[in-house]
């Protein structure tokens, strides 16, 4: 017996398959509760250059010279003037140029973009600046030239174009340009022809004419179009520690981000400062990407708009988290409470009833974008955070009962702060708790069971896993193996899609050239962008989701990685749209396993799907901007024959069987 025993053991190393059979039991026969369509979402917050340099479509960095160093991102030459009596009271900067002088001297600005402007042959770009000649005295040239500053060509300039301005009222011009040659870090160049009259130009901006969806003040496609095709469920805004804000002064406020792109004001962002390794002096926020976008966007990629706010608490890891005029006081809070409830206006108000809802209107889209849910606060911790909180949700309940309250459990996944916050939150009613972990790959494989055991029912909070990210113990970067732990806790998530509405990856953006915290899911330099290990993870789950689960067990106990499961996680679903189950297997191990899938309940014959798998044999593979799809899904056709399959989930691997009822 110890013979056979040992040749056993000895076969299954040599093939690398564990030689035991694991059984799920599936319980297709029993429609589980609802699975919400919130659940995967998305979460966007102004860190690695995401809004200006990344999504928003604008190339121009310090386009209204209201940066503190007002030509920052720029080279001026010739005779120049910083003016700030412009047309803008928000942004009353304005550059004024005058002739040079002399034949031979040249006049005129120089922009240099987020690290250089991407230019791709053959695009049109929108080039549009608000101009007058103070002096009415004559028309004056400004020529408009794309430049590559590094070409060893002749002409640094590759696409030229001009506008004639006129009078002495500030009017906007425009002209579209082809670009002509493919450069990755171009800049903007404008010149004055010799001989010129003066002239004044304010908010110089440069677009691509293909922005996702042809919007004015439009989103880089590609980035929007990676986020359309995760299909998120629910989409976090704008942050982040970005809502808190470095001081109070810096932080997310949302009424300077709507309205006239050209007068809203400029922030300095709370992650110009963070790190001292990874510093970034320039980085402002133009608030051209705002709620209105956010919105626009949200209804657009199909995802319910989950907005945070300040709860009157600047940035605790900054600030602390006792009194002190780094925080507002509870009987100061009105005005940040009054941002609440004109958020909820600005979205959902009658225009004719609500200025905030006519602002809405006014700037294109009269009808409600349907707010549900307020965050209130991002990583807060300590007694100052509920206190705070309470004035919120007593008036956004009074005001809007239908309105789900989103108060946090602080930084850690655990902890004093968290043990302290979460019966807090229970005790002031709040609808769901944000929840944030950035952890390790030992804490994913031991959080299999995380959400198994909440209290859950009627007048308990839901969860909201708002950030999180599996940051590899010495690989802090994207690579396969924290992507396959992120799948195997996810099964988690759906298997108790009663206690968890939504969880959102974090963070979203980063550009490859500033980027301040990795992993991130969607990374991007001037013209190219990549999907991350992790973003494949978080579609598959999203185009994955179905509607109902249904119970997945092995023992009569989930599959979450535990003692005799082998590094083995699994959930199961129902689609009532489709009439599919689907069936979610992670082997976090490096060996085979075998798997019986007990389909209990499922009808005779055969039930044809599809099955996607997701693997990479190196574990730190990563895809990269030269190499985007080095670990992609692979989709494949299925045939489950009868209520009992045996199926091999491969060592490393994430898949998903989908077949039909
Ligand atoms: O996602 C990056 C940061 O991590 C967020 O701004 C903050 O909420 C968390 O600490």
């Amino acid at each position: 017996m110890r013979k056979i025993g040992a040749m056993l053991t000895a076969m299954a190393f040599a093939t690398g398959m564990s030689a035991q059979t694991h059984v799920f039991d599936v319980n297709t026969s029993k429609i589980g509760g609802a699975i919400p369509s919130t659940m995967y979402g998305i979460f966007f917050e102004d860190i690695n250059y995401a809004a200006d340099g990344g999504l928003y479509g604008e190339l121009v960095k310090n386009r209204s010279f209201e940066f503190p160093q007002h030509f920052m991102g720029w080279k001026a030459f010739g005779k120049f003037e910083l003016k700030n009596d412009g047309p803008f009271n928000k942004n009353p900067h304005y550059v004024r140029l005058n002739d040079s002088g002399h034949t031979d001297k040249f006049t005129g600005l120089e922009n240099e973009g987020f690290f250089g402007i991407g230019y791709k042959k053959d695009a049109d770009y929108r080039f549009t600046v608000w101009a007058r000649t103070p002096y009415g005295d004559g028309d004056v040239t400004v020529r408009v030239l794309f430049c590559d500053p590094s070409t060893m060509g002749e002409r640094q300039q590759f696409s030229e174009s001009k506008i004639v301005v006129s009078g002495k009222e500030w009017k906007k011009y425009e002209v579209v340009i082809k670009a002509n040659k493919t450069v990755d870090k171009g800049t903007l160049r404008l010149m004055l022809t010799r001989n010129s009259k003066t002239v004044d130009l304010e908010h110089i901006s440069l677009f691509p004419v293909d922005v996702y969806k042809g919007d004015e003040n439009g989103l880089r496609k590609d980035l929007a179009e990676a986020l359309e095709q995760m299909k998120p469920g629910v989409f976090r805004f704008p942050g982040g520690c970005i809502v808190e804000g470095t001081d109070l002064a810096t932080r997310y406020q949302w009424k300077n981000s709507v309205g006239q792109v050209e007068n809203r004001p400029l922030n300095e962002n709370r992650w110009h400062y963070t790190f001292d390794y990874r510093f970034f002096p320039d980085y402002y926020q133009s608030y051209g990407l705002g709620f209105y976008e956010y919105f626009r966007l949200s209804e657009q990629i199909g995802a319910e708009p989950l907005p945070v706010l300040s709860v009157g608490l600047s940035c605790e890891f900054q600030n602390g988290d006792k009194r002190c005029d780094k925080h507002v006081d509870v009987d100061q809070l009105q005005p940040y409470i009054d941002d609440v409830l004109d958020l909820i206006e600005f979205a959902n108000g009658d225009p004719e009833k609500n200025s905030w809802a006519k602002l809405r209107a006014d700037m294109g889209h009269p009808a409600p974008f349907n707010l549900k849910y307020v965050a209130i606060g991002n990583e807060q911790w300590g007694a100052i955070y509920p206190e705070n909180l309470k004035p919120f949700i007593e008036q956004v309940r009074k005001k809007y009962p239908n309105i789900k309250i989103i108060g946090t459990s602080g930084p850690d996944s655990e902890g004093d702060k968290f043990d302290y916050l979460w019966p807090e939150m229970r005790k002031l009613g709040a609808d769901l708790v944000d929840e944030h972990f950035y952890r390790n790959e030992q804490w994913f494989l031991n959080s299999g069971n995380r959400y198994d055991n909440y209290k859950r029912g009627k007048g308990q909070p839901k969860v909201f896993a708002g950030e999180y990210a599996c940051h590899g113990k010495g690989k802090k970067w994207n690579h396969f193996n924290a992507a396959l732990m992120e799948a195997a806790f996810m099964t988690d998530l759906e298997r108790n899609a009663d206690v968890v509405e939504m969880a959102t990856y974090a963070p979203l953006f980063a550009h490859v050239d500033g980027w301040q915290w990795r992993p991130d899911a969607i990374w991007y330099d001037n013209l190219r962008s990549f999907n991350s290990c992790s973003y494949y993870v978080q579609q598959l789950y999203s185009l994955n989701k179905g509607t109902n689960m249904i119970s997945l067990t092995m023992n009569g106990k989930p599959v979450a990685g535990n003692d005799g499961q082998d590094g083995l996680f699994a959930s199961a679903a129902f689609d009532k749209n489709t009439s599919e189950y689907i069936i979610k297997i992670v082997n976090t191990g490096d060996k085979d396993q075998k798997v019986t899938l007990n389909l209990k309940g499922l009808k005779k014959g055969e039930h044809k799907g599809t099955k996607i798998t997701f693997h990479s044999d190196n574990p730190i593979a990563e895809n990269t901007l030269d190499n985007p799809k080095a670990v992609i899904p692979v989709t494949s056709s299925l045939s489950i024959n009868g209520a009992s399959q045996e199926v091999t989930a491969a060592a490393k691997t994430f898949v998903i069987y989908r077949f039909s009822k």
